[in-house]
């Protein structure tokens, strides 16, 4: 009845460890459970002026760049049917609409990932149903301009590229950029891409072509060396980490990740104090939501989310005498699980609270990545009307290194100006 952990295990010797155990936090039943996870396996978002698959992309993602494959298809289908698994003493059978709320990002790709993973979290909306039997699962989206929540809006947000301007330019970030200056000459001449204004967004980009083609069973050019795809690895995640990680990392996730987290929050204070029987929350969306959730709790390592991995908050009532003064929250533990493959998932302790930890100390120790109270820096500015006029260089400090570099080896002429801020959803 308990749900994940509990299922299928002697109860009795477990118990007595806990009774023996006096200072240990009693977990008690699941009340409220919140599901975050990446679409599934895609074609890749583009190609580059020298792949030599360019020519077959129709041939070969006959549903067209970006789009989920049949694999992807497969991957949510199996994570629904791992929901069902675990949330399956939780949830009832069957869906029922105030149970469980879906929320998708405004693509096709997670919009269609959404509904896999509900066909195999309930079996009447699952393949193979006879028609009579068969009941699709709603799920809610709002356009990609008035996303708030799984989408952040960095570009136009002039403390955003603040911070991310602090990060490029610190010792460690540039001493990797030098690292890097034969390297990113190389790229160029190897794909025919300019990687002009934003290097390592493109850098990127080229991995995440070659990646999906690898994965789909195609020959990769030979200059793709497990070396090349290695420091491509490694220039992406230099990206990333300045994007969620320090310095002021929980200023960052205050205009990104801490927005979802705390929307997840006060989604279950919500349904606590007003009795509603909302179970479960899940968000379907994008490596992009789950690395700025990571970084929100503290937890982005420097792995980039795999298709499908999915990140869970789950809610339990806390058994025994609530320590904490704090009434409201002490009665909650919170737990955090994260699942990157198809195995057990992994248990995740936010830092400084190992194990469930109390909601109170949950909110006490994330506060500072949450939002202020008075509302979201940046929510109120509008959607640039035309993305070049208002965007801020988001790579300046690379760029103006890799121009210095890049000068003095006459190997590219820059043209800074029209660049792009990372935060594409993929
Ligand atoms: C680019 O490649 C061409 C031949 O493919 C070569 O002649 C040239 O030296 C290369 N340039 C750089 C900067 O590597
Ligand atoms: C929970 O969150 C979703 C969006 O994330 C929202 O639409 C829904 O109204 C919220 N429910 C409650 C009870 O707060
Ligand atoms: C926790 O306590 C609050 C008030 O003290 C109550 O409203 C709420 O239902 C309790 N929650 C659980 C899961 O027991
Ligand atoms: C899964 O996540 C863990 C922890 O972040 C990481 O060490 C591991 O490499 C990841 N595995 C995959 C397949 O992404």
């Amino acid at each position: 009845m308990a749900g994940p952990g509990f299922g299928g295990h002697p109860v009795g010797p477990l118990l007595l460890l806990l009774l023996l155990l006096p200072q240990a936090l009693v977990e008690g039943p699941l009340v409220f459970v919140a599901v975050v996870f990446r679409h599934g396996d895609r074609a890749p978002l583009a190609s580059y002026p020298a792949d030599p698959h360019k020519e077959a992309v129709a041939a070969l993602w006959p549903r067209g760049l970006g789009q989920l494959t049949a694999e992807g298809v497969r991957q949510q289908l199996e994570l629904g049917r791992f929901l069902r698994s675990r949330y399956d003493a939780f949830l009832s059978p069957e869906y029922r609409r105030e149970e469980v709320y879906v929320r998708s990002t405004d693509f096709d790709r997670t919009l269609e990932s959404a509904q896999a993973n509900l066909a195999g979290l309930f079996p009447e909306a699952g393949p193979g149903r006879p028609e009579a039997a068969w009941r699709p699962v709603p799920v809610h989206t709002v356009p990609l301009a008035q996303d708030k929540l799984l989408r952040f809006p960095t570009r136009s947000c002039p403390r955003y590229q603040e911070l991310l301007r602090e990060a490029t330019e610190a010792a460690a970030y540039r001493r990797a950029l030098e690292g890097w200056a034969d390297f990113l000459p190389h790229l160029e001449n190897c794909t025919g891409l300019s990687l002009v204004g934003e290097p390592l967004r493109r850098a990127w980009k080229v991995l995440d072509t070659l990646m999906c083609q690898r994965a789909h069973g195609l020959p990769l050019p030979s200059w793709a060396s497990p070396d090349v795809l290695q420091t491509l690895a490694q220039i992406s995640a230099l990206d990333i980490g300045a994007h969620v990680g320090p310095p002021r990392a929980a200023e960052k996730a205050q205009l990104t990740g801490g927005i979802l987290l705390d929307a997840i929050l006060a989604n279950f204070s919500r349904v606590q104090r007003l009795g509603l029987p909302l179970k479960m929350v899940m968000y379907s969306a994008h490596d992009s939501t789950l690395l700025a959730l990571q970084g929100a709790l503290g937890l982005y390592d420097g792995h980039t989310p795999p298709y499908a991995a999915c990140l869970g908050f789950e809610f339990r009532r806390r058994l025994g005498d609530p320590e904490e003064d704090d009434e409201d929250s002490g009665n909650v533990t919170v737990s955090l699980f994260y699942r990157n493959s198809t195995g057990l998932p992994l248990g995740l302790s936010l830092p400084g609270c190992p194990g469930p930890c109390p909601l109170g100390r949950f909110r006490q120790l994330t506060a500072p990545a949450r939002p202020p109270a008075h509302g979201v820096p940046c929510h109120g500015a509008p959607e640039p009307a035309s993305p070049t006029a208002t965007m801020v260089p988001l790579l300046a400090g690379a760029v103006a290194m890799l121009a210095a570099l890049c000068a003095g080896l006459g190997l590219l002429a820059w043209r800074p100006g029209c660049l792009r801020a990372w935060g594409d959803p993929v």
